[in-house]
């Protein structure tokens, strides 16, 4: 999907705040703004208070005046609907809305993202804001998409999402007989007679720690209302925006990899996903790159738009270090190589007071437009029109897939056992950055995605499986792919009650091995394996497995188990299995991936350059290979194909070596071998 039909080059913008100034300064504002090459602004996130001064009164005149000045000067907007923060008229006249917390508070007005989803007032006037919003303003020809509420999260513990968390248990399990043995509350005698007594799980009931729980069962089902309450407060913005304007997408801006909300199935409500980056200092270009392919593979691959980023700095880390020069724009073509279509940034103007007066933006305190910052912006604008409409749309076309799944991510880390250190991402990761390493490009799949254009999937800590997801595996494998799981896998079903029989249960006939034990080691402490003549670290978890049918590739060296597989291959129709038993090094996922992609036949995009990143969109224009040096000095790349350079228009050649300065980044245009089936078989765009 294109951002928008109105668009023809990726836009380029981010969020406005002029209501935050006098209005002799909206004039410059404009100014500056057009002259940095800024398309799109992201107008009215935080203005509820200003929009609805009182229960009965709506006031649109500063919006309109605002609305009027953008849309004179050229502006697309991305109009957003106020609700991520309520009014305190509306906290004081009905505490409903306001949230209470994990260990019981219940707030009073004050912060942001701070009303409760189940609340009958919020409920109501958020809609009713949203519906004002879009009747008012259904004529502006250069809204391009909505932009509902902002960043959605965090969670509610309130007397109303008792009350709904029940009626929402009822609908799910019907009978509390169902429920008692969804939960297993036979164990410490916690069985329910009566709905009534089913109170929320935080640290007045189940937990002792926000991630710690003794019924993992209640805790799992909370986690879903959350996600589904605050996704239906969504929807019900969508449903009303929607009937007015139904030509405009609409969309909410997402966080990357955030824990409390299934983004995966928010994703079937939105026209669109955006997302904010905002990566800490310390982040690896491999873990941003990871957050795009995540937000991008939520929807099936379609392009998304960067809604946010810091053109400089960021005001809540502990250490707020400045994007160094090029980084900016280093950052934001990373986000167009993973399949961005937008970029856009928080904020255009620094505010003067609260605690966003450090955070970077385009035009900062001085004013003007002498600063480093608002250069380089400039710059990039300049870079962004001459791409034109070139990579809009663009996908790629991925052989191996990771799969991710919020259950699973739940799930696993609210397990008491096996091991406190172990954390999905970290898992998945491990084997995201292999990939990422060698160029070998990866799209993020969940339990609904198709397996059949992969040659690979892989599935770290396959804890949970679910609704048959062994069955899919299995024709995958028997149709000659390629799958890998790890230790941790099998174990559980839907509602986090074991598979018995033995591990890793419904995974068992697939892998041909039956884990008998799983062997937690400290963080000081390791086994090690020989894989293909190296030795490599077990780390974490050692499972315990007999082969039933499978081959050991790789057998444990020390301790009790010593012989006993440590990695495993087992040959299920066309394809293979791997099981990989334990946690090991970067060595170890590089080679044993490396091997994994050679037998499928998969090529890197380039040959691997230590931090020069390489990803590859296609549309019908062409394909487009994008090379980002993430290193603080210069390297050298080498082009295995003829092209034509993005930015500058320059040919390049086949065996052509190009020196990359630090942090730059280039864009090849390659001629489209494969694109005879293009036009009509394809139609990337829609
Ligand atoms: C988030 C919010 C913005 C702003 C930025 C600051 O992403 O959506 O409103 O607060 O953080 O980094
Ligand atoms: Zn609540």
């Amino acid at each position: 999907m294109k951002y928008s039909d109105k668009v023809s080059k990726i836009v380029y913008g981010g969020d406005y705040n002029p209501e935050q100034w006098t209005e002799d300064i909206w004039e410059e504002d404009m100014r500056l703004l057009k002259l940095a090459g800024i398309d799109i602004l992201t107008l009215n996130v935080f203005n509820w208070a200003t929009l609805q001064p009182s229960e009965e009164e709506y006031r649109f005149d500063k919006l309109d005046k605002i609305m009027d000045l953008v849309r004179e000067h050229g502006f697309f907007v991305c109009l957003a609907t106020s609700t991520g923060a309520h009014p305190a008229w509306m906290a004081r006249k009905y505490p409903d809305i306001l949230r209470v917390e994990f260990n019981g508070m219940k707030r009073k007005f004050g912060g942001r993202h701070n009303s409760c989803p189940n609340s009958p007032t919020y409920q109501k006037y958020s809609v009713e804001l949203a519906r004002r919003l879009a009747e008012r303003y259904q004529s502006y020809e250069n809204i391009v998409a909505w932009h509902v509420s902002n960043e959605f999260g965090g969670e509610c513990y309130c007397e109303n999402c008792e009350k709904a968390f029940r009626l929402w248990l009822k609908e799910k399990y019907g009978t509390l007989e169902e429920l008692n043995r969804a939960w297993n509350t036979t164990f410490w005698g916690h069985t329910f007679y009566d709905w009534e007594e089913i109170v929320l799980p935080n640290l007045l009931s189940e937990h002792f720690e926000h991630d710690r729980t003794q019924f993992q069962g209640i805790s799992l089902d909370y986690r879903r209302f959350n996600s589904e309450s605050l996704r239906k407060n969504f929807q019900a913005e969508y449903e009303v925006i929607k009937k007015v304007t139904p030509h405009i997408p609409i969309t909410t801006n997402f966080m990357g990899s955030y824990k409390p909300l299934d983004y995966k199935d928010w994703a079937n409500y939105l026209d669109f996903i955006s997302w904010d980056n905002y990566p800490a200092n310390e982040d690896s270009p491999a873990q941003i790159a990871f957050q795009h392919d995540l937000m991008r593979g939520i929807k099936g691959g379609k392009p998304f738009v960067l809604m946010e980023q810091t053109p400089s700095v960021s005001n809540w880390l502990s250490y707020n270090a400045l994007k160094r020069p090029n980084v900016m724009r280093l950052l934001s073509y990373q986000a167009v190589a993973h399949g961005a279509d937008g970029v856009m940034f928080f904020q255009m103007r620094r505010s003067v007071g609260a605690c966003e007066k450090l955070h970077g933006a385009v035009i900062d305190h001085a004013g003007h437009k002498n600063t480093r910052v608002y250069r380089e912006v400039q710059a990039l604008g300049e870079e962004l029109k001459g791409i034109g409409e070139n990579t809009l749309g663009a996908t790629a076309k991925n052989s191996v897939a990771l799969y991710f799944d919020w259950d699973n991510w739940w799930a696993i880390e609210y397990s008491a056992g096996p091991s406190r250190e172990l954390k999905y991402k970290d898992e998945v990761m491990n084997y995201y950055e292999a990939l990422h390493r060698q160029n070998i490009p990866v799209d993020i799949i969940g339990p609904e995605d198709e397996l059949t254009p992969y040659k690979i999937v892989i599935a770290p800590t396959l804890y949970m499986t679910k609704n048959g997801y062994e069955e899919k595996l299995k024709r995958f494998v028997e149709a000659g792919g390629t799958f890998v799981t790890t230790f941790f896998s099998g174990i559980v079903e839907k509602h986090d009650l074991v598979v018995t029989g033995g591990y890793p249960g419904p995974l068992r006939e697939l892998l041909g091995i039956w884990v008998e034990e799983s062997d937690a080691l400290p963080p000081d402490m390791e086994n090690e394996f020989i894989y293909e003549g190296e030795a490599y670290p077990a780390k974490l978890l050692c499972d315990i497995s007999h082969l039933e049918g499978a081959g050991a590739l790789a057998v444990y060296e020390k301790d009790f188990y010593k012989g006993t597989p440590a990695l495993t291959a087992h040959s299920y129709g066309r394809g293979r299995a791997y099981y990989v038993g334990t946690r090991s090094s970067e060595e170890f996922y590089t080679n044993f991936l490396k091997k994994l992609c050679e037998e499928q036949g998969i090529k890197p995009l380039a040959a691997p350059v230590a931090n020069v990143e390489v990803t590859k969109r296609i549309n019908e224009m062409g394909s487009f290979l994008f090379f980002l040096n993430h290193a603080g000095e210069s390297r050298e790349i080498c082009m295995e194909q003829d092209g034509v350079e993005l930015l500058t228009n320059r040919a390049v050649t086949k065996g052509e070596r190009i020196t990359m300065q630090a942090k730059d980044v280039r864009i090849i245009k390659l001629e489209r071998k494969d694109n005879v089936q293009t036009q009509a078989s394809m139609r990337l765009k829609d």
